[in-house]
């Protein structure tokens, strides 16, 4: 099977999980909601610490959910997080998206948020997901678009950002604007552009809180995450760099004015 594995390059650093725990099924996939049923058999692709994978479990009472992981560290939050909300219909396993170790025809719904943009093969990733479908169910998937990312006021340094996120997600075998590219890699995936629906949804941080918990994580993600050592060691930025862009992220959350949107490809496809 051909396959190409990428760096997750952002790692599970404290300051990236605060950013993933935020995540629910309302605020990111609200696009799939209104598809499922109460007895749907879910897999949740790279679902990380698996706070939507939580959300979608209570949403199929009489179903079952999967949540499926590279990174077997970070499951064991993902598994606490479900107990704690007392669900019994939710599992998580080690697997890789691009090799789904399930037969054809085994889920209803097969979802990944933020993940395509991460893996190295995301048409390969699609045929998987599509495999693994039940005739008549759905691929859902949502992915960010970084160049697509837009704030305000613009702050000295917050570019400077935007680029070197860009080369080292790049570098590391990913496509940072996946989300523009959702529906594309649907159809080099065999499904016909008829069965795919294509939307674009947006998180947009404003109020003090909501800027202060955004710039804190990336300005603490800049400089003490995997993907702050995977930026040095490639030698796409020195410690210094990283140290004024998180500087940049902090000043931005400190105005008064400052906006922040990012923008998200979704697709919804019929297998
Ligand atoms: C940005 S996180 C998203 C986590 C979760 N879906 C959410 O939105 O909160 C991407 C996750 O995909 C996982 N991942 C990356 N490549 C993968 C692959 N080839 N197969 C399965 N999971 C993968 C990473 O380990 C990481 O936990």
């Amino acid at each position: 099977m051909p396959q190409k594995s990428a760096v997750y390059t952002h790692g599970h650093h404290e300051s990236v999980l605060r950013s993933h725990t935020w995540r629910t099924a309302a605020n990111s996939a609200g696009y799939l909601l209104s598809s499922l049923q109460p007895q749907m058999q879910v897999l949740d692709v790279g679902c990380g610490p698996g706070t939507i994978t939580a959300d979608l479990a209570a949403l199929v009472p009489q179903g079952r959910v999967t949540g499926l992981e590279r990174a077997p560290e970070v499951l064991a939050q993902a598994r606490e997080t479900a107990a704690g909300r007392g669900l019994t219909n939710v599992r998580f396993e080690v697997g890789d998206v691009h090799a789904l170790d399930y037969p054809d025809d085994t889920f209803c719904v097969v979802h990944a948020h933020q993940v395509l943009q991460h893996v190295g093969d995301p048409v390969q990733a699609l045929r998987e997901m599509r495999r693994v479908t039940k005739p008549g169910g759905i691929v859902a998937v949502r992915d960010a678009d970084y160049s697509a990312m837009t704030w305000y006021p613009e702050v000295a340094g917050m570019a400077d950002w935007q680029r070197l996120y860009l080369r080292v997600a790049r570098a590391n075998g990913g496509e940072p604007d996946a989300g523009r590219r959702l529906h594309a890699w649907a159809r080099q995936a065999g499904f016909a552009p008829e069965a795919v629906t294509a939307t674009a949804d947006t998180w947009c941080y404003r109020t003090p809180d909501e800027r202060s918990w955004w710039s804190g994580l990336w300005a603490d993600r800049t400089v003490d995450s995997t993907y702050a050592r995977i930026a040095m060691e490639s030698g796409h930025a020195t410690e210094e760099e990283l140290r004024r862009i998180a500087a940049a992220w902090r000043a931005w959350g400190a105005e008064e004015d400052g906006w922040f949107a990012v923008l998200h490809g979704e697709i919804l496809c019929r297998a």
